[in-house]
This record gives C-alpha cells, structure tokens and sequence, in this order.
C-alpha cells in the first residue's frame, strides 16, 4: 500500500528525473542556435551586397558565368573548380578568391569599393562549413515585413486580419 511518504519520495524522484532529463534536452539546442549562421540573416546580406552585382539574378551583369545566388549553380563543378564546396571552404574557389592575396584575383574585385571585412570573411567560412545552405525565395524579403512587432498576441491579431 502506498504510504503518503511513498508518494513524497515518489514525485521528489519523479521532479528529479525530469530535470536530469530537460536540462541535456535543452542545453544543446541553446548552443547551435548561437554558432549556426543563417542564410537570410547572416550571409545574404554579405553576398547581396559584395557579390551578386556580378554574380546574381542578372545575366547581363554576371561576370565569369558564375552565380552564387542559387545553391545549384554555386555548388556546380565548373571545369575542376567549385565557387562552393559544401562543408569544405579550403575547396571552395569563393573561399580561396576572398582571401587571395594577389590583386588579380581576390574577390570582390580591388578596383571596386565593395571589399569585405574579416569578420564577413568568417561568417562565409562558417556558413560553408555547416554545409552552405540556402533559405527559400519567399524569406529574401526584408525581415521587417515578415516578422511581427514583438507585442504579446500581436502576430496572432495580424495573422488572423
Ligand atoms: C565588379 C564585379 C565583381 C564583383 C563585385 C565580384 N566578382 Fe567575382 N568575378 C568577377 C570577374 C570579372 C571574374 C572573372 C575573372 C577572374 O576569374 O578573376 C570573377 C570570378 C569569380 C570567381 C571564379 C569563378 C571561376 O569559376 O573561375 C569566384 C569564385 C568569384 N568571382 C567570387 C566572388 C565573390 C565571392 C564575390 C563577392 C565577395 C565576388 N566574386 C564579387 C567579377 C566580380
């Protein structure tokens, strides 16, 4: 027969045993989601604005027949070399033109007023290293119009107009 102390101890082991599991539950995702970097917050910016001026959506202005805008094009395997080499940037020709030292080659190209910073550097690095994924189309709309003001209940008020 369970005693009133049986049942004390039980829901004390029971708290334990939910703590014990939540926290190794909670504690990695807290983790990832600070070092992944995300395509539409952290790398589009970089390319948009660096890049795709001669590497984007407009065939006029692309240079070297290279688009870094759509995954499939920028992971392509073009004559022995790759822009993009996912997981691996020391493979990726993007990787080796950011930081090539020579004049010639480094991109973006010196004679523009578009060079990138370390720091920008890094988050490409980073990004092709966890795998180089794109985000879909609909989320290269600025962030503003998508995301609700942070007021309690306004995105369900909004999404319900
Ligand atoms: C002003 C135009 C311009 C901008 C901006 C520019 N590039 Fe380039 N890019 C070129 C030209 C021209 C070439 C071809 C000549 C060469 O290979 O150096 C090229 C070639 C490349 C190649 C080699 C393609 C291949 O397969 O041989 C890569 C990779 C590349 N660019 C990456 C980038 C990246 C990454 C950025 C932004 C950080 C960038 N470029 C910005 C003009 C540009």
């Amino acid at each position: 027969m369970t005693t009133y102390r049986d049942s004390l101890r039980l829901s004390w082991h029971c708290g334990w045993m939910g703590l014990v599991c939540l926290v190794p539950a909670f504690a990695p995702v807290a983790v990832n989601a600070d070092d992944q970097v995300r395509f539409n917050r952290d790398v589009l910016p970089i390319l948009a604005e660096h890049c795709y001026a001669c590497h984007g959506l407009d065939k006029g202005a692309r240079k070297a027949d290279l688009r870094l805008d759509q995954r499939e094009a920028a992971t392509k395997d073009r004559d022995g070399t790759r822009a993009i080499v996912p997981g691996h940037p020391e493979e990726s020709e993007l990787w080796v033109r950011i930081t090539s030292s020579d004049p010639e080659t480094v991109m973006p190209p010196l004679k523009t007023d578009r060079q990138i910073t370390d720091a920008q550097r890094e988050i490409l690095k980073r990004w092709i290293v966890q795998g180089a994924e794109y985000e879909p189309d609909w989320a290269y709309l600025p962030p503003k119009s998508v995301v609700p003001p942070e007021v309690a209940g306004s995105s369900r008020v909004i999404g319900c107009i």
